[in-house]
């Protein structure tokens, strides 16, 4: 665990919201218990109509963890090059704003509460206007930037992943604060956790900077960082998080910055880094799978799921997902088409045509197929 004096910066600029709620928290937590009444027995009732899923299916609450794939808007108010709350990020977002998510539209947080019936969008948890109902449906954790070795968020001027569980912490003090141990525990025992972390260990710091190469040849970073996330799904879990989705990392070859960098003529995806990715992915499942069966008769599921060959198999056929280029960026194909570096570039009108919107961030499109794919394949491991 990260020491509280690291994330203090944090807990100051939380300590209105907590202030500024607390007494209203019983009066809330009653009407919001009702809703939730409300919203069950709606359910039923949908159940009831022929619908697929019954009241006790429903999810109550979905926790994000990672990097910029998956962070709404975390890094908003740092001094950091991992951020997006500028133009052309968010363009094709409802109302066109830049939130801070890294694509043009939704990211993977925002669409998997979405298809789970749990809320339209997911918010950052530093976000400054959290509501109780935000808290108890769940909010994502995830900074841009960040990954599984602390090095890399260091690089980043971020929040580590220990910093994320600190974030967690706080969330959980919070929440009991507002409507009981008893429930707070509720929400976060039956709600679903997803990690997605490693890219930027690998790509960002390994294959950038000299300090890890110089330390660890691939394979030994490989198992650094898998013990590194293995350690984290522990902690998670440790801290009361049952269901557990750990994702791999995509392959960061084929990201727009990665093939700029491999120099390709035909812009082929680069190959070390997906064996790179590959060789991380193989090792972590092992891993994770054993955690799981260690873990999984105190009622623990933590289940690793693919995003490389998901992804890989849009980039591979583009045409038949309805995408016209698979190897450019919307907004650019170098390291320095992508956050800071682009802000208030000119918009892309034609992120529809785009697996990736920016030299690594894939388009809300790709990642609406993605994590149908994965919806399909957790519903059948995870969320049962
Ligand atoms: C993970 O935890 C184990 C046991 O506490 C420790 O020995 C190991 O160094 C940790 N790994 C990393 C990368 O921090």
């Amino acid at each position: 665990m990260a020491s509280s004096s690291q994330s203090q910066s944090q807990s100051q600029s939380l300590t209105p919201y907590l202030r500024g709620n607390a007494h209203h928290a019983p009066w809330r937590s009653r009407f919001v218990r009702r809703a939730l009444l409300v919203a069950a027995a709606a359910a039923a009732l949908a159940a009831a109509a022929g619908g697929s899923g019954t009241a006790d299916d429903q999810i109550p609450a979905i926790f994000m963890f990672g990097d910029s794939i998956v962070d709404p808007g975390n890094n908003n108010n740092r001094l950091t090059e991992a951020r997006a709350n500028f133009p052309p990020y968010g363009q094709d977002f409802p109302g066109g704003v830049a939130t801070g998510r890294f694509s043009n539209g939704l990211v993977p947080g925002d669409l998997l509460a979405s298809k789970l019936g749990i809320k339209e969008l997911l918010p950052p948890f530093l976000s400054s206007d959290l509501e109780l109902k935000d808290l108890l449906t769940g909010v994502a954790f995830a900074c841009g930037g960040s990954g599984y070795d602390p090095l890399t968020s260091k690089l980043a001027t971020t929040l580590s992943s220990d910093d994320q569980l600190e974030l967690f912490h706080e969330y959980k003090q919070k929440l009991t604060a507002l409507v009981g141990e008893k429930e707070m525990t509720r929400v976060i025992s039956e709600g679903v956790f997803f990690t997605v972390m490693g890219s930027n260990d690998i790509v960002n710091n390994y294959f950038t900077l000299p300090i890890r190469r110089h330390e660890y040849d691939l394979p030994s970073y490989v198992d650094f960082l898998v013990s590194s996330a293995i350690n984290f799904t522990k902690t998670l879990n440790d801290m009361g998080a049952k269901k557990i989705g750990f994702l791999g990392v995509p392959p960061l070859g084929c990201c727009p910055s990665q093939i700029t960098l491999g120099g390709s003529p035909s812009r082929q995806c680069e190959p070390q880094r997906n064996q790179a990715s590959e060789l991380y992915n193989s090792r972590v499942s092992k891993e994770i799978e054993r955690l799981n069966a260690e873990r999984s008769a105190s009622g623990s599921k933590i289940v690793y799921f693919d995003i490389y060959y998901n992804l890989l198999d849009l980039i591979q056929n583009p045409s038949s997902y309805g995408f016209k280029d698979a190897s450019e960026g919307c907004c650019g194909s170098t390291v320095l088409n992508a956050a800071i570096f682009i802000a208030y570039h000119s918009a892309c009108p034609n992120a529809i045509d785009y697996i990736f919107w920016d030299g690594f961030h894939p388009t809300e499109k790709a990642y609406n197929i993605v994590v149908d794919k994965l919806i399909q394949q957790a519903s059948k491991y995870l969320m049962m």
